[in-house]
Protein backbone atom coordinates (compact mmCIF):
# COMPACT_ATOMS: atom_id res chain seq x y z
CA UNK A 1 0.00 0.00 0.00
CA UNK A 2 2.47 2.53 1.02
CA UNK A 3 4.73 1.55 -1.87
CA UNK A 4 1.87 2.14 -3.93
CA UNK A 5 1.18 5.24 -2.50
CA UNK A 6 4.86 6.43 -2.77
CA UNK A 7 4.80 5.53 -6.57
CA UNK A 8 2.08 7.21 -7.56
CA UNK A 9 2.76 10.77 -5.64
CA UNK A 10 6.35 10.29 -7.78
CA UNK A 11 4.28 11.56 -10.80
CA UNK A 12 2.97 14.07 -8.78
CA UNK A 13 6.65 15.05 -7.68
CA UNK A 14 8.08 14.88 -10.73
CA UNK A 15 4.54 16.69 -12.18
CA UNK A 16 5.49 20.31 -10.34
CA UNK A 17 8.90 20.12 -10.32
CA UNK A 18 9.03 19.98 -13.97
CA UNK A 19 6.96 22.70 -14.74
CA UNK A 20 8.52 24.67 -12.23
CA UNK A 21 11.61 24.50 -13.54
CA UNK A 22 10.82 25.36 -17.11
CA UNK A 23 8.33 28.38 -15.63
CA UNK A 24 11.76 29.32 -13.74
CA UNK A 25 14.23 29.11 -17.02
CA UNK A 26 11.82 30.44 -19.43
CA UNK A 27 11.25 33.56 -16.87
CA UNK A 28 14.48 34.22 -16.44
CA UNK A 29 15.35 34.22 -20.46
CA UNK A 30 12.97 36.04 -20.96
CA UNK A 31 13.18 38.70 -18.54
CA UNK A 32 9.77 38.82 -16.92
CA UNK A 33 8.41 40.08 -13.60
CA UNK A 34 8.00 37.72 -10.93
CA UNK A 35 4.62 36.59 -10.41
CA UNK A 36 2.05 34.54 -8.07
CA UNK A 37 2.30 31.78 -10.72
CA UNK A 38 5.89 31.12 -9.83
CA UNK A 39 5.44 31.38 -6.24
CA UNK A 40 2.39 28.54 -6.22
CA UNK A 41 4.32 26.32 -8.37
CA UNK A 42 7.56 26.44 -6.26
CA UNK A 43 5.35 26.09 -3.33
CA UNK A 44 3.82 23.10 -4.55
CA UNK A 45 7.07 21.36 -5.38
CA UNK A 46 8.19 22.28 -1.78
CA UNK A 47 4.94 20.61 -0.05
CA UNK A 48 4.66 17.49 -2.74
CA UNK A 49 8.10 16.75 -2.23
CA UNK A 50 8.23 17.20 1.36
CA UNK A 51 5.56 14.46 1.06
CA UNK A 52 7.32 12.14 -0.46
CA UNK A 53 10.35 12.28 2.01
CA UNK A 54 7.66 11.33 4.86
CA UNK A 55 5.53 8.26 2.70
CA UNK A 56 9.79 7.55 1.78
CA UNK A 57 10.49 6.91 5.10
CA UNK A 58 7.79 4.91 6.41
CA UNK A 59 8.08 3.04 2.77
CA UNK A 60 12.02 2.11 3.78
CA UNK A 61 11.49 1.20 7.27
CA UNK A 62 8.39 -1.10 7.07
CA UNK A 63 9.64 -3.05 3.69
CA UNK A 64 11.57 -6.36 3.65
CA UNK A 65 14.29 -4.84 2.32
CA UNK A 66 15.31 -2.65 5.28
CA UNK A 67 15.80 -6.31 7.01
CA UNK A 68 18.60 -6.79 4.66
CA UNK A 69 21.04 -4.85 6.55
CA UNK A 70 20.60 -7.12 9.53
CA UNK A 71 20.97 -10.00 7.27
CA UNK A 72 23.50 -8.59 4.76
CA UNK A 73 25.35 -5.78 6.49
CA UNK A 74 26.56 -2.34 4.82
CA UNK A 75 29.88 -4.79 2.58
CA UNK A 76 27.04 -7.16 0.73
CA UNK A 77 24.88 -4.39 0.19
CA UNK A 78 27.03 -2.23 -1.36
CA UNK A 79 28.24 -4.91 -3.58
CA UNK A 80 24.44 -5.58 -4.86
CA UNK A 81 23.60 -2.92 -7.51
CA UNK A 82 19.85 -3.58 -6.35
CA UNK A 83 19.79 -3.47 -2.95
CA UNK A 84 22.90 -0.21 -3.15
CA UNK A 85 19.97 1.26 -5.33
CA UNK A 86 17.12 1.06 -3.01
CA UNK A 87 18.92 1.01 0.46
CA UNK A 88 21.94 3.98 -0.48
CA UNK A 89 21.61 5.61 -3.32
CA UNK A 90 17.79 5.99 -3.93
CA UNK A 91 17.34 7.42 -0.54
CA UNK A 92 20.47 9.51 -0.30
CA UNK A 93 20.08 11.37 -3.51
CA UNK A 94 16.44 11.89 -3.38
CA UNK A 95 16.76 13.60 0.44
CA UNK A 96 19.53 15.59 -1.20
CA UNK A 97 17.27 16.48 -4.18
CA UNK A 98 14.46 17.66 -1.40
CA UNK A 99 17.05 19.55 0.34
CA UNK A 100 18.05 21.36 -2.95
CA UNK A 101 14.21 21.94 -3.09
CA UNK A 102 14.13 23.69 0.17
CA UNK A 103 17.20 25.38 -0.04
CA UNK A 104 16.30 26.82 -3.49
CA UNK A 105 12.90 27.91 -2.19
CA UNK A 106 14.29 29.93 1.28
CA UNK A 107 16.75 31.72 -1.06
CA UNK A 108 14.28 32.67 -3.97
CA UNK A 109 12.25 34.19 -0.83
CA UNK A 110 14.89 36.33 0.21
CA UNK A 111 15.84 37.43 -3.18
CA UNK A 112 14.33 41.07 -3.83
CA UNK A 113 14.77 41.57 -7.61
CA UNK A 114 12.55 38.69 -10.14
CA UNK A 115 15.79 38.11 -12.00
CA UNK A 116 17.63 36.99 -9.14
CA UNK A 117 14.17 35.01 -7.85
CA UNK A 118 14.16 32.88 -11.11
CA UNK A 119 17.71 32.62 -11.50
CA UNK A 120 17.93 30.91 -8.15
CA UNK A 121 14.77 28.78 -8.83
CA UNK A 122 16.23 27.76 -12.15
CA UNK A 123 19.65 26.46 -10.36
CA UNK A 124 18.42 25.18 -7.07
CA UNK A 125 15.20 22.92 -8.56
CA UNK A 126 17.06 21.65 -12.17
CA UNK A 127 19.62 20.61 -9.88
CA UNK A 128 16.81 18.73 -7.59
CA UNK A 129 14.92 17.48 -10.87
CA UNK A 130 18.68 15.70 -12.04
CA UNK A 131 19.45 14.26 -9.22
CA UNK A 132 15.72 12.90 -8.77
CA UNK A 133 15.83 11.48 -12.73
CA UNK A 134 19.30 10.18 -11.70
CA UNK A 135 18.09 7.47 -9.02
CA UNK A 136 14.63 6.51 -10.50
CA UNK A 137 14.63 3.15 -10.64
CA UNK A 138 13.69 3.11 -14.39
CA UNK A 139 13.72 -0.76 -15.00
CA UNK A 140 10.35 -0.64 -12.54
CA UNK A 141 8.57 2.72 -12.88
CA UNK A 142 6.70 3.42 -14.91
CA UNK A 143 4.88 0.01 -14.90
C1 LIG B 1 11.49 13.01 -4.30
C2 LIG B 1 11.90 11.88 -3.79
C3 LIG B 1 11.58 10.49 -4.30
C4 LIG B 1 10.99 10.06 -5.46
C5 LIG B 1 10.47 10.92 -6.62
C6 LIG B 1 10.94 8.61 -5.40
C7 LIG B 1 10.44 7.80 -6.40
C8 LIG B 1 10.40 6.42 -6.35
C9 LIG B 1 9.89 5.57 -7.40
C10 LIG B 1 9.31 6.07 -8.72
C11 LIG B 1 10.01 4.27 -6.98
C12 LIG B 1 9.59 3.02 -7.75
C13 LIG B 1 8.22 2.61 -7.27
C14 LIG B 1 7.70 1.38 -7.98
O1 LIG B 1 8.37 0.33 -7.93
O2 LIG B 1 6.63 1.48 -8.58
C15 LIG B 1 10.61 4.29 -5.66
C16 LIG B 1 10.88 3.18 -4.90
C17 LIG B 1 11.39 3.21 -3.63
N1 LIG B 1 11.72 4.34 -2.90
FE1 LIG B 1 11.59 6.24 -3.55
N2 LIG B 1 11.47 8.20 -4.21
C18 LIG B 1 11.88 9.30 -3.50
C19 LIG B 1 12.49 9.32 -2.28
C20 LIG B 1 12.76 8.21 -1.51
C21 LIG B 1 13.43 8.22 -0.22
C22 LIG B 1 13.95 9.49 0.46
C23 LIG B 1 13.45 6.92 0.23
C24 LIG B 1 13.98 6.38 1.54
C25 LIG B 1 14.07 7.02 2.66
C26 LIG B 1 12.81 6.10 -0.77
C27 LIG B 1 12.65 4.74 -0.68
C28 LIG B 1 12.20 3.92 -1.69
C29 LIG B 1 12.18 2.48 -1.61
C30 LIG B 1 12.62 1.62 -0.42
C31 LIG B 1 11.66 2.02 -2.83
C32 LIG B 1 11.51 0.58 -3.26
C33 LIG B 1 10.18 0.00 -2.89
C34 LIG B 1 10.21 -1.49 -3.23
O3 LIG B 1 10.24 -1.83 -4.42
O4 LIG B 1 10.23 -2.28 -2.29
N3 LIG B 1 12.42 6.91 -1.81
N4 LIG B 1 10.82 5.61 -5.30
Amino acid sequence: MIKIIHSYWAYLVLFFLLIAVYRAISCTILKKEYNPKMFRVALITLIVSHIQILIAFLLYFTSNRFLLWFDLGLVEIIKTPIHRMYLVEHPIINIIAVIFITVGYSKHKKNRLSAQKYKTLALYYSVALVLILSRIPWSVWPN
